[in-house]
């Protein structure tokens, strides 16, 4: 059986921060209906390389291929407008807008008021914000509130929303359980895996191997900004992932 192209290759990627080499010729790929697991210790570079993915800076060395042709985005609009949704660790939400606006953020629906007059639809926004938070099972009372008063958990949430609102065919998740509880873990496991039976490419990092070992089909370990090896789930154990991370 032939392997559909990968939806994004990273190919020999670099990136320095002052003396700091936090990648150093990074590589992997991203086929459609694959969750791959990018696995490393603090500092190995996983953030980095997700960040020079999706456009929040420059990388210096390499490429990184979308369908096939390099791409180099300028900031992460143009990475979502190109299919790639990115939810940060530092989870990049604009505190004081509500979910509807976050989910909106520089793509505000429009409509013509006195039939001639743009102004921004609130109404679309909030119904829209509505149903995809339900669609998630997550249930926020409060619409209108500034995402700045939700907790770890429902941010996390909103940030998971933006990227099934719009639909995207690559959603790279950092740390997406990390500041969840125990429920809220499982619905975004169960998330991740509603997106991968969609066909849409997911890249997941995470420093719980429990969750990789039941999302990932592949697992990509990096260790000091370098490749460290990659494995499949089902031929390699937890205490060889460590061992990748650590390399001992
Ligand atoms: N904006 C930045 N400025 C300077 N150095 C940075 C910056 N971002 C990352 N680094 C450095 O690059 C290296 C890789 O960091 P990165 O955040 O990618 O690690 P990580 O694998 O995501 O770690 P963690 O699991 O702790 O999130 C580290 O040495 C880090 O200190
Ligand atoms: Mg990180």
């Amino acid at each position: 059986m032939s392997e559909a192209p990968a939806i994004l290759s990273v190919r020999n990627v670099s990136k320095h921060f002052g003396g700091v080499q936090a990648l150093n010729r990074v590589s992997f790929d991203v086929h459609p209906g694959e969750v791959v697991a990018l696995a490393g210790d603090n500092g190995a570079g996983k953030s980095t390389v997700i960040k020079a993915i999706s456009g929040v800076f420059r990388y210096e060395d390499g490429d990184v291929l979308l369908d096939g042709k390099r791409v180099a985005f300028a900031s992460p609009q143009e990475a979502r407008d190109n299919g790639i949704e990115t939810i940060y660790q530092d989870l990049a939400l604009a505190d004081n807008l509500s979910i509807g606006a976050n989910i909106f953020l520089g793509r505000e629906p429009v409509k013509k008021l006195f039939g001639f007059l743009p102004v921004i639809d609130r109404k679309a926004m909030d119904d829209a914000a509505k149903a995809t938070m339900e669609k998630l099972d997550f249930h926020v009372s409060r619409l209108k509130a500034p995402v700045a008063a939700f907790s770890g958990g429902q941010r996390q949430a909103v940030a998971i929303g933006r990227a099934i609102y719009w639909n995207a065919r690559l959603v790279i998740m950092d740390e997406p359980t990390a500041a969840l509880g125990v429920p809220e873990q499982l619905k975004v496991i169960a998330l991740i895996q509603s997106l991968k039976a969609q066909g849409k490419g997911v890249i997941f990092i995470s420093h719980n191997l429990r969750d990789i070992f039941e999302v990932a089909d592949r697992i990509v370990v990096f260790r000091r900004g370098e490749n460290a090896g990659e494995r499949k789930p089902n031929e390699t154990t937890g205490d060889e992932i460590v061992r990748l991370m650590v390399g001992k």
